[in-house]
């Protein structure tokens, strides 16, 4: 079977951003999910901008409270970095506690990247599209390409 990714780099300790992007993540999947015919064939995954903090343990907490369909993946501090910039998602550390260096928030573009089984990004989807209008896009897609 042809899998399709969602990618979504992000951070566990964001406070809004990526709690509503998984959320509408997780509409996304649910809802190609929901037709018989392509089942499973849109994988969401997470990439962290926040290799640090987000331990794979921390990663599943995280995610768990959103969808289990969606994987976690983290890698040390060069990977993340080599991925972020294929990837060119913007992503920089601004430090918000005074002397605890573990307190800070990580400033990052908002993204949601369309993959087909081949690798190629097929399109981006930013805040202006709700969830809905994702997944018709997707599922426009998947059925076209087929
Ligand atoms: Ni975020």
């Amino acid at each position: 079977m042809k899998k399709y990714k969602l990618i979504y780099f992000g951070f566990t300790h964001c406070p809004d951003i990526c709690p509503e992007e998984l959320e509408k993540i997780t509409k996304i999947v649910d809802k190609i999910d929901s037709t018989r015919l392509y089942k499973s064939y849109l994988i969401p995954i997470f990439v962290t901008c926040d290799p640090e903090r987000d331990t794979p343990e921390a990663i599943n907490e995280y995610l768990s409270d959103f969808s289990q369909k969606i994987i976690g993946l983290t890698g040390s501090k060069e990977e993340i970095e080599k991925v972020t910039k294929q990837f060119r998602v913007y992503n920089r550390k601004s430090v918000i506690g005074g002397s605890d260096s573990n307190d800070y928030l990580i400033d990052h573009s908002i993204y949601i990247y369309f993959v087909d089984p081949d690798g190629i990004c097929i399109d981006v989807f930013g805040k202006n599209k709700d969830a809905e209008q994702c997944a018709n896009y997707v599922l426009e897609h998947i059925k076209n390409k087929k």
